[in-house]
Protein backbone atom coordinates (compact mmCIF):
# COMPACT_ATOMS: atom_id res chain seq x y z
CA UNK A 1 0.00 0.00 0.00
CA UNK A 2 1.15 3.43 -1.14
CA UNK A 3 1.91 5.99 1.73
CA UNK A 4 2.71 9.15 0.76
CA UNK A 5 3.46 12.87 1.85
CA UNK A 6 3.18 15.72 -0.02
CA UNK A 7 5.38 18.31 0.81
CA UNK A 8 3.74 22.12 0.35
CA UNK A 9 0.01 20.79 0.49
CA UNK A 10 -1.66 23.74 0.79
CA UNK A 11 -0.40 25.82 -2.19
CA UNK A 12 -1.72 26.17 -5.85
CA UNK A 13 -0.85 22.71 -7.01
CA UNK A 14 -0.41 20.96 -3.68
CA UNK A 15 -4.12 21.39 -2.67
CA UNK A 16 -5.83 19.70 -5.45
CA UNK A 17 -3.26 17.03 -6.08
CA UNK A 18 -3.01 15.79 -2.15
CA UNK A 19 -6.81 15.58 -2.79
CA UNK A 20 -6.40 13.79 -5.99
CA UNK A 21 -4.05 11.08 -4.21
CA UNK A 22 -6.31 10.23 -1.20
CA UNK A 23 -9.23 9.91 -3.68
CA UNK A 24 -6.89 7.25 -5.75
CA UNK A 25 -4.98 6.03 -2.30
CA UNK A 26 -7.63 6.32 0.29
CA UNK A 27 -7.46 9.75 2.84
CA UNK A 28 -5.56 8.30 5.48
CA UNK A 29 -2.81 7.30 2.86
CA UNK A 30 -2.14 10.46 2.04
CA UNK A 31 -0.76 12.99 4.73
CA UNK A 32 -0.56 16.79 3.76
CA UNK A 33 2.88 18.58 4.60
CA UNK A 34 1.88 22.05 5.54
CA UNK A 35 4.42 24.83 7.32
CA UNK A 36 2.84 28.29 8.21
CA UNK A 37 -0.56 27.86 6.04
CA UNK A 38 -2.99 25.86 8.17
CA UNK A 39 -5.10 23.68 6.03
CA UNK A 40 -9.08 24.20 5.70
CA UNK A 41 -12.39 22.53 4.30
CA UNK A 42 -11.71 19.12 2.87
CA UNK A 43 -8.32 18.83 2.72
CA UNK A 44 -8.05 19.37 6.32
CA UNK A 45 -10.66 16.78 6.80
CA UNK A 46 -9.89 14.14 4.73
CA UNK A 47 -6.94 13.10 5.87
CA UNK A 48 -3.73 13.47 8.21
CA UNK A 49 -2.14 16.85 8.21
CA UNK A 50 1.16 17.34 10.18
CA UNK A 51 3.90 20.50 9.85
CA UNK A 52 6.56 19.78 7.75
CA UNK A 53 9.40 22.36 7.33
CA UNK A 54 11.44 20.71 4.35
CA UNK A 55 14.31 23.33 5.31
CA UNK A 56 14.34 20.89 8.44
CA UNK A 57 15.82 17.70 7.62
CA UNK A 58 14.94 15.94 11.39
CA UNK A 59 11.18 17.15 11.19
CA UNK A 60 10.76 15.96 7.55
CA UNK A 61 12.64 12.65 8.39
CA UNK A 62 10.21 12.39 11.86
CA UNK A 63 7.00 12.52 9.35
CA UNK A 64 8.42 10.05 6.63
CA UNK A 65 9.02 7.61 9.94
CA UNK A 66 5.93 8.20 11.59
CA UNK A 67 3.64 7.51 9.32
CA UNK A 68 5.97 4.79 7.15
CA UNK A 69 5.95 6.97 4.00
CA UNK A 70 7.21 5.42 0.58
CA UNK A 71 6.82 8.55 -1.46
CA UNK A 72 7.23 11.65 -1.34
CA UNK A 73 5.41 14.49 -4.11
CA UNK A 74 7.68 17.44 -2.81
CA UNK A 75 6.26 20.58 -4.18
CA UNK A 76 7.08 23.13 -1.15
CA UNK A 77 8.63 26.25 -3.29
CA UNK A 78 9.10 30.01 -4.09
CA UNK A 79 7.56 30.60 -7.58
CA UNK A 80 9.91 32.63 -9.51
CA UNK A 81 8.57 36.92 -8.94
CA UNK A 82 8.89 35.83 -4.73
CA UNK A 83 12.09 33.95 -5.98
CA UNK A 84 13.58 37.44 -7.41
CA UNK A 85 12.56 39.38 -4.74
CA UNK A 86 14.15 37.16 -1.92
CA UNK A 87 16.92 35.03 -3.51
CA UNK A 88 18.08 33.46 -0.05
CA UNK A 89 14.75 32.06 0.42
CA UNK A 90 14.18 30.83 -3.24
CA UNK A 91 17.36 29.09 -2.64
CA UNK A 92 16.85 27.75 0.79
CA UNK A 93 13.86 25.93 0.41
CA UNK A 94 14.08 25.26 -3.47
CA UNK A 95 17.89 23.92 -2.88
CA UNK A 96 17.88 22.83 0.87
CA UNK A 97 14.61 22.14 1.15
CA UNK A 98 14.76 19.52 -1.89
CA UNK A 99 18.30 18.30 -0.69
CA UNK A 100 16.49 17.40 2.72
CA UNK A 101 13.82 15.14 0.62
CA UNK A 102 16.54 13.26 -1.07
CA UNK A 103 18.05 12.50 1.67
CA UNK A 104 15.23 11.52 4.04
CA UNK A 105 14.49 9.14 0.32
CA UNK A 106 17.75 7.79 0.58
CA UNK A 107 17.55 6.63 4.28
CA UNK A 108 13.85 5.48 4.25
CA UNK A 109 13.64 4.45 0.61
CA UNK A 110 11.19 6.62 -0.74
CA UNK A 111 10.21 7.48 -4.40
CA UNK A 112 10.21 11.38 -5.36
CA UNK A 113 8.15 13.59 -7.23
CA UNK A 114 9.82 17.29 -8.27
CA UNK A 115 8.54 19.38 -10.09
CA UNK A 116 11.05 21.52 -12.03
CA UNK A 117 9.59 24.64 -14.70
CA UNK A 118 9.72 26.35 -17.75
CA UNK A 119 11.72 28.42 -15.61
CA UNK A 120 14.71 25.91 -15.65
CA UNK A 121 15.15 27.75 -18.87
CA UNK A 122 16.75 30.84 -20.05
CA UNK A 123 17.56 33.58 -22.56
CA UNK A 124 20.45 31.14 -24.31
CA UNK A 125 18.03 28.41 -24.79
CA UNK A 126 16.28 27.24 -28.49
CA UNK A 127 13.12 29.19 -27.31
CA UNK A 128 10.47 28.03 -29.84
CA UNK A 129 10.03 23.94 -29.56
CA UNK A 130 11.94 23.63 -26.70
CA UNK A 131 14.07 20.05 -26.87
CA UNK A 132 13.68 17.95 -23.80
CA UNK A 133 17.67 18.23 -23.80
CA UNK A 134 19.17 21.53 -24.40
CA UNK A 135 21.05 24.72 -23.39
CA UNK A 136 20.12 25.48 -19.75
CA UNK A 137 21.71 28.76 -18.23
CA UNK A 138 18.71 30.54 -16.29
CA UNK A 139 19.14 34.11 -14.90
CA UNK A 140 16.43 33.91 -12.92
CA UNK A 141 17.20 32.66 -9.33
CA UNK A 142 13.80 30.56 -9.31
CA UNK A 143 15.51 29.06 -12.66
CA UNK A 144 18.86 28.43 -10.84
CA UNK A 145 17.22 26.53 -7.96
CA UNK A 146 15.03 24.27 -10.74
CA UNK A 147 18.23 23.15 -12.39
CA UNK A 148 19.97 22.48 -9.42
CA UNK A 149 17.02 20.55 -8.10
CA UNK A 150 16.69 18.91 -12.01
CA UNK A 151 20.45 17.72 -11.32
CA UNK A 152 20.58 16.72 -7.63
CA UNK A 153 17.36 14.25 -8.85
CA UNK A 154 19.51 12.70 -11.30
CA UNK A 155 22.41 12.26 -8.89
CA UNK A 156 20.50 10.83 -6.13
CA UNK A 157 19.02 8.36 -8.72
CA UNK A 158 22.48 7.41 -10.50
CA UNK A 159 24.26 7.17 -7.65
CA UNK A 160 21.46 5.84 -4.80
CA UNK A 161 19.13 4.48 -6.81
CA UNK A 162 16.76 6.94 -5.20
CA UNK A 163 13.44 6.53 -7.50
CA UNK A 164 13.36 10.24 -8.43
CA UNK A 165 10.85 11.29 -10.98
CA UNK A 166 9.79 14.89 -12.29
CA UNK A 167 8.39 17.03 -14.76
CA UNK A 168 9.02 20.90 -16.08
CA UNK A 169 5.29 22.32 -15.20
CA UNK A 170 4.31 25.21 -17.12
CA UNK A 171 2.06 27.70 -16.11
CA UNK A 172 -0.30 26.04 -14.37
CA UNK A 173 -4.05 27.56 -14.19
CA UNK A 174 -6.69 26.91 -11.58
CA UNK A 175 -9.68 27.66 -9.61
CA UNK A 176 -9.18 26.25 -6.61
CA UNK A 177 -6.05 28.04 -4.59
CA UNK A 178 -4.66 31.22 -6.10
CA UNK A 179 -0.68 30.59 -7.13
CA UNK A 180 2.09 32.66 -4.90
CA UNK A 181 3.37 34.98 -7.01
CA UNK A 182 4.69 33.44 -10.29
CA UNK A 183 5.56 35.21 -13.56
CA UNK A 184 2.84 32.95 -15.31
CA UNK A 185 0.22 33.89 -12.21
CA UNK A 186 -1.74 36.56 -14.90
CA UNK A 187 -3.03 33.55 -16.77
CA UNK A 188 -5.29 32.75 -13.65
CA UNK A 189 -5.63 36.41 -11.72
CA UNK A 190 -7.14 37.52 -15.68
CA UNK A 191 -9.94 34.58 -15.45
CA UNK A 192 -11.05 36.22 -11.72
CA UNK A 193 -10.93 39.91 -12.90
CA UNK A 194 -12.76 38.98 -16.13
CA UNK A 195 -15.74 37.79 -13.84
CA UNK A 196 -15.63 39.80 -10.96
CA UNK A 197 -14.83 42.78 -13.06
CA UNK A 198 -15.30 42.70 -16.54
CA UNK A 199 -11.59 43.70 -17.18
CA UNK A 200 -7.96 43.13 -16.73
CA UNK A 201 -4.68 45.02 -16.29
CA UNK A 202 -1.75 42.21 -17.71
CA UNK A 203 1.46 42.54 -16.35
CA UNK A 204 3.48 40.89 -19.60
CA UNK A 205 3.34 42.68 -23.10
CA UNK A 206 1.31 41.32 -25.62
CA UNK A 207 3.66 38.80 -27.70
CA UNK A 208 4.74 36.80 -24.80
CA UNK A 209 4.27 33.62 -25.36
CA UNK A 210 4.34 30.85 -22.79
CA UNK A 211 3.55 27.04 -21.79
CA UNK A 212 0.56 26.62 -19.74
CA UNK A 213 -1.76 23.88 -18.26
CA UNK A 214 -4.90 23.53 -17.16
CA UNK A 215 -4.81 21.91 -13.44
CA UNK A 216 -6.49 18.30 -14.21
CA UNK A 217 -3.21 18.27 -16.42
CA UNK A 218 -0.92 18.71 -14.60
CA UNK A 219 -2.12 16.44 -11.41
CA UNK A 220 -1.77 13.84 -13.87
CA UNK A 221 1.20 14.33 -15.12
CA UNK A 222 2.25 13.94 -11.62
CA UNK A 223 0.30 10.86 -10.80
CA UNK A 224 0.95 9.50 -13.83
CA UNK A 225 4.71 9.44 -14.33
CA UNK A 226 5.29 8.24 -10.79
CA UNK A 227 2.72 5.09 -11.65
CA UNK A 228 4.87 4.70 -14.86
CA UNK A 229 6.55 1.58 -15.72
CA UNK A 230 10.47 2.75 -14.87
CA UNK A 231 11.36 0.40 -17.75
CA UNK A 232 10.48 2.70 -19.99
CA UNK A 233 12.13 5.91 -18.86
CA UNK A 234 14.89 6.92 -20.53
CA UNK A 235 14.49 10.46 -18.68
CA UNK A 236 13.62 10.41 -15.00
CA UNK A 237 13.38 14.07 -14.27
CA UNK A 238 12.55 17.12 -15.85
CA UNK A 239 10.10 16.20 -18.51
CA UNK A 240 9.29 18.95 -20.61
CA UNK A 241 5.42 18.76 -20.50
CA UNK A 242 3.42 21.52 -22.04
CA UNK A 243 -0.75 21.44 -23.24
CA UNK A 244 -1.27 25.27 -24.68
CA UNK A 245 0.94 27.80 -25.63
CA UNK A 246 -0.75 31.75 -26.09
CA UNK A 247 -0.17 35.44 -25.42
CA UNK A 248 -2.16 37.57 -23.57
CA UNK A 249 -4.10 38.72 -26.24
CA UNK A 250 -4.82 35.13 -27.57
CA UNK A 251 -6.28 34.58 -23.99
CA UNK A 252 -8.19 37.60 -23.88
CA UNK A 253 -10.04 37.04 -27.26
CA UNK A 254 -10.89 33.26 -26.08
CA UNK A 255 -12.61 35.14 -22.66
CA UNK A 256 -14.26 37.48 -25.03
CA UNK A 257 -16.05 34.41 -26.53
CA UNK A 258 -18.03 34.00 -23.03
CA UNK A 259 -17.93 37.40 -21.87
CA UNK A 260 -17.77 40.32 -25.51
CA UNK A 261 -17.65 43.48 -23.13
CA UNK A 262 -14.17 41.99 -21.56
CA UNK A 263 -11.66 44.97 -21.94
CA UNK A 264 -7.60 44.40 -21.28
CA UNK A 265 -4.75 46.85 -20.70
CA UNK A 266 -1.52 46.96 -19.90
CA UNK A 267 1.25 47.67 -16.81
CA UNK A 268 3.89 45.95 -17.62
CA UNK A 269 6.27 44.99 -14.76
CA UNK A 270 9.76 44.61 -16.23
CA UNK A 271 10.55 42.30 -13.75
CA UNK A 272 8.18 39.76 -15.11
CA UNK A 273 8.74 40.34 -18.72
CA UNK A 274 12.35 40.19 -18.37
CA UNK A 275 11.96 36.74 -16.70
CA UNK A 276 9.60 35.21 -19.39
CA UNK A 277 11.22 37.03 -22.14
CA UNK A 278 13.89 34.16 -21.01
CA UNK A 279 11.63 30.92 -21.11
CA UNK A 280 10.54 28.99 -24.36
CA UNK A 281 7.45 29.92 -25.71
CA UNK A 282 6.31 26.49 -26.69
CA UNK A 283 8.48 23.21 -25.70
CA UNK A 284 8.71 20.10 -27.70
CA UNK A 285 7.20 17.60 -24.91
CA UNK A 286 7.58 14.09 -27.29
CA UNK A 287 9.53 12.29 -24.31
CA UNK A 288 6.93 12.62 -21.91
CA UNK A 289 4.89 11.26 -24.33
CA UNK A 290 6.33 8.49 -25.48
CA UNK A 291 8.14 7.29 -22.71
CA UNK A 292 5.15 7.41 -19.99
CA UNK A 293 2.03 8.48 -22.01
CA UNK A 294 1.67 12.26 -21.69
CA UNK A 295 -1.57 13.55 -23.16
CA UNK A 296 -2.99 16.78 -22.00
CA UNK A 297 -7.14 16.72 -22.23
CA UNK A 298 -7.22 20.54 -21.64
CA UNK A 299 -6.70 23.06 -24.76
CA UNK A 300 -7.22 26.46 -24.52
CA UNK A 301 -10.86 26.40 -25.72
CA UNK A 302 -11.86 23.88 -22.84
CA UNK A 303 -9.61 25.10 -20.46
CA UNK A 304 -11.54 28.60 -20.69
CA UNK A 305 -14.74 27.66 -20.89
CA UNK A 306 -14.03 25.56 -17.67
CA UNK A 307 -12.57 27.98 -15.48
CA UNK A 308 -15.02 30.30 -16.19
CA UNK A 309 -18.10 28.50 -15.14
CA UNK A 310 -16.35 27.06 -11.81
CA UNK A 311 -15.35 31.09 -11.28
CA UNK A 312 -18.74 32.48 -12.22
CA UNK A 313 -19.69 30.04 -9.77
CA UNK A 314 -18.22 30.63 -7.27
CA UNK A 315 -19.01 34.50 -7.78
CA UNK A 316 -22.44 33.67 -7.88
CA UNK A 317 -21.97 32.40 -4.39
CA UNK A 318 -20.14 34.68 -2.88
CA UNK A 319 -17.29 32.53 -2.28
CA UNK A 320 -14.50 35.44 -4.06
N1 LIG B 1 4.43 29.29 -12.71
C1 LIG B 1 5.83 29.42 -12.44
C2 LIG B 1 6.23 30.82 -12.21
O1 LIG B 1 5.73 31.66 -12.88
C3 LIG B 1 6.65 28.85 -13.56
O2 LIG B 1 6.96 27.54 -13.30
O3 LIG B 1 7.04 31.08 -11.38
Amino acid sequence: MKKILVTGSVGQIGSELTLELRKRFGGSNVVAGINRTQPTGELADSGPFLKVDTTNIEELASAVKKYNIDTIYHLAAVLSAVGEKNPGLAWNIGVNGLYNVLEVAREYKCAVFFPSSIGAFGPTTPLDNTPQDTIQRPTSMYGVTKVTGEMLCDYYFLRFGVDTRGVRYPGIISNVTLPGGGTTDYAVEIFYEAVKHGRFTCPLEKGTFLDMMYMPDAIDAAINLMEADPSKLKHRNAFNISAMSFDPEILAAEIRKHIPDFVMDYDVDPMKQKIADSWPNYMNDTAAREEWGWNPKFNLESMTADMLKVIREKHSKGLI
